[in-house]
């Protein structure tokens, strides 16, 4: 019923204008048949310009991994939505964990990149999870449903039909660790039984959920065949072409 959705996030790598065309040269065309999964990659603010041309007419979307929530201003180094939005950018992903950690982006935050980036017809792709110690103590949930809460904060139900969540528990991105797909699908269930109680069940079975966290390709069809996850954010495994398309195959070969 839902789409499943692979997006890749190249972090702060390939950002050479001459990497990112050569990385997107190959994907499209191994792509080109992909019909059933939608796919995207998030390259760095300085890639982006030369991978939308490239992408342009193949059936890959290109995301910017952040931006700002005001349109103008002194903000220095930050960047505007309006800029984004101008260069043909659809999807933004907003709230990665890396922004939260590193760069102390709180839910508050993201809540009014949301709402920018909506307002603005952009699709935002919000990622949420919990840390390993948080995991340890029990809290997994009760950490999800705080995030939920004030990630989507007066968010129209029209609207949150628009946004895609990335389950991401932070002790799996970039660790090799992956949960396993009972693990994941128990977030995913939870998230989307959240979605229910706030929204309704419609609101709540058209949200694609995408879990992220070290997927590889010998690990994607596990947990993609789950019934609650919806695709997947790729990290590592997103910067090699063919390791990137064996993880759209994946989901291409469940749904
Ligand atoms: P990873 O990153 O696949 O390298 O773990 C995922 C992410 O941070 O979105």
């Amino acid at each position: 019923m839902r789409k499943p959705i692979i997006g890749g996030n190249w972090k702060m790598n390939l950002g050479v204008p001459s990497e990112a065309v050569g990385m997107l040269k190959s994907m499209r065309s191994m792509v080109k048949n992909i019909e059933d999964v939608d796919i995207f990659v998030a390259p760095p603010f300085t890639a982006l310009e030369s991978a939308i041309s490239i992408v342009k007419k193949s059936n890959i979307k290109v995301a910017a991994q952040n931006m700002y929530f005001k349109e103008n201003g002194a903000f220095t180094g930050e960047i505007s939505p309006k800029f984004l939005k101008n260069m043909g950018i659809e999807y933004v992903i907003l709230g990665h964990s890396e922004r939260r950690n590193i760069f102390n982006e709180t839910d508050e935050i993201v809540n009014q990149k949301i709402k920018i980036a909506l307002s603005m017809d952009m699709f935002p792709i919000v990622c949420i999870g919990e840390h390993l110690q948080q995991r340890e103590e029990g809290k997994t949930k009760e950490v999800i449903a705080y995030q939920m809460e004030n990630t989507f904060k007066d968010i129209r139900k029209e609207d949150m039909i628009k946004i895609i969540i990335a389950y991401e528990p932070i002790w799996a991105i970039g660790t090799g660790v992956t949960a396993t797909p009972e693990q994941a699908e128990e977030i995913h269930s939870y998230i989307r039984s959240l979605l229910v109680n706030r929204f309704d069940e419609g609101v709540a079975n058209k949200v694609r959920i995408q879990y992220g966290g070290s997927i590889k390709p010998d690990n994607a069809e596990a947990i993609f065949s789950k019934p609650n996850i919806d695709g997947g954010l790729v990290g590592g495994a997103s910067l090699e072409a063919k390791s990137f398309y064996e993880i759209i195959k994946s989901a291409e070969k469940i749904k």
